[in-house]
């Protein structure tokens, strides 16, 4: 086996001393994350005998074909594959000395918001593979079980998370306060910093890559190639960006914002480039749900929003939803308002009378205002779910307009663009904008809501 690299040996350090608790590793592509844990739970198994580790992520599937087969790789380099029995069926690693490893699923199911099915386990150290993927829930009760005969063995509990660079908890937690030398210094507010350290590991940092994997991770487009190569954590720092990380931060943390007044309901149907069908539930400007459906029936669709329009109480009229393609159908049988994104914006009052606003068309303005709604920290979502954050805040990030100099009016980078930079369907951020409607629309002539205002 080849030496350590020298990042892994600073993480290493920490996973030995009798301070840190909490290691996140990484912040970008290839820098020997997974080696890393898969490493530190041999040398454990191996030195404490009859221990027992949890090797976490995501998807127990994900685990199986990647983490998993790093540890199998490395254990034949090591010339150890003897020393222990793989039980796919338990999904543990059985080590002859008594040691055991626990592959775990750290997925948030809906049906077990609080992880129950962690709560009678107990372990000596955790690692969590790509732990960007899963909740900070997750993080916090796998942390919650790291117990398990350390006394008897004398060693203080360690959890391990690698990561790419994610504007999620891994990012509050871990990156910002480290570059802004919070971590390991007793704060208040935040008692974990003072046990926590973070290790940044580029691909340049490990020897072992091919040139031909470094030259196509420099090959992306230029979000990933920042991300993932240059280990770049704030890699949007566009003039064109409207909504700033901060401000994605407090809008899924709005301790500032009240659900309060009407309630409304936000559809963005799937169709051509988008995978899902989106329904956000807002209490004033407060999104208070969130749900989705993978790309079906207009039936389907219909359906639920039937269903969530009764358990939320409501009404048709303060329902909208986009009218492209199988939307147009939601709106005929829902009977609800419909958006079209490519629409006239719509005027609005301004010293009294009606003008029309300089936007190229409904999605523009809506987004634009929208964004500025967050920025003013006067709209937010409750939101526990790590995936639904990232992918949403991956989405407001790329929230830009576009032409600043070339056009006179505003707009925004259209959507095959986002799904460019963002490598996936953007499904997240129509159901956002599509709240502004709400403010825009005429009732009885004047408009109901104004920029700011409060619902009533
Ligand atoms: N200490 C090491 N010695 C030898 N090879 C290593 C070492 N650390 C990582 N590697 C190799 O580098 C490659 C990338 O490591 P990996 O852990 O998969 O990176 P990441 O999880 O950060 O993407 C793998 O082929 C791995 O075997
Ligand atoms: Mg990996």
């Amino acid at each position: 086996m080849d030496k350590l690299l020298i990042k892994q040996e600073h993480a290493v350090y920490y996973l030995k001393d009798n301070e840190t608790e909490e290691i996140l590793y990484g912040g970008a592509a290839g820098g020997g994350k997974s080696a890393l844990g898969c490493l530190w739970l041999i040398e454990m198994c191996q030195t404490y005998p009859g221990s027992r580790w949890l090797m976490g992520r995501s998807k127990l599937k994900t685990l199986k074909e990647t983490t998993l087969n790093t540890f199998f790789e490395l254990a034949s380099r090591l010339k150890i594959t003897k020393q222990f029995v793989y039980n796919d069926q338990s999904h543990t690693i059985n080590w002859k000395n008594g040691s055991q490893i626990l592959l775990k699923d750290l997925f948030h199911y809906p049906s077990d918001p609080e992880y129950d099915r962690l709560g009678s386990l107990e372990i000596c150290g955790a690692f969590i593979d790509e732990c960007n993927q899963v909740s900070y829930k997750a993080w916090q009760v796998v942390g919650s079980r790291i117990r398990y005969k350390l006394n008897e063995f004398g060693i203080t509990p360690k959890q391990l998370g690698t990561c790419n660079p994610a504007k999620n908890w891994t990012y509050k937690e871990f990156f910002k306060p480290n570059r802004e030398g919070l971590l390991g210094k007793y704060d208040e507010k935040n008692p974990s910093w003072e046990k926590s350290r973070f290790i940044k590991a580029l691909p340049t940092d490990n020897p072992h890559l091919p040139q031909k994997y470094l030259d196509k991770l420099l090959r992306m487009d230029k979000n990933s190639r920042e991300r993932l190569y240059y280990g770049n954590w704030e890699y949007d720092d566009d003039p064109a960006t409207l909504i700033d990380t901060d401000s994605i931060a407090d809008y899924f943390n709005p301790i500032h914002i009240q659900g309060v007044g009407v309630k409304y309901m936000t559809i963005d149907v799937a169709r051509k480039g988008k995978d899902k069908t989106v329904f956000r539930i807002w209490h004033g400007w407060l999104c208070i749900a969130r749900e989705s459906i993978p790309k079906s029936g207009l039936d389907v669709v219909v359906a639920r929003a039937k269903i969530l329009q009764q358990k939320h109480g409501i009404s048709i009229s303060n329902t909208v939803a986009d009218e492209d393609g199988v939307g147009s159908g939601v709106v005929d049988f829902l009977k609800c308002s419909g958006f079209v994104n490519n629409s006239s914006p719509l005027e609005v009052m301004e010293g009294g009378v009606y003008i029309k606003p300089n936007f190229d068309n409904l999605k523009s303005q809506c987004s634009i205002k929208m964004a500025e709604m967050i920025t003013n920290r006067q709209a937010g979502e409750m939101c526990d779910d790590s995936e639904v954050q990232e992918a949403t805040s991956e989405e407001m990030e790329q929230v830009k307009t576009k032409d600043i100099d070339k056009d006179s009016k505003q707009g925004i980078i259209p959507k095959d663009r986002v799904k460019e930079l963002i490598g996936r369907s953007p499904d997240e951020w129509d159901s956002i904008m599509m709240r502004y409607w709400f403010a825009l629309r005429k009732v009885r002539g004047a408009t109901l809501l104004r920029v700011g205002e409060r619902s009533v």
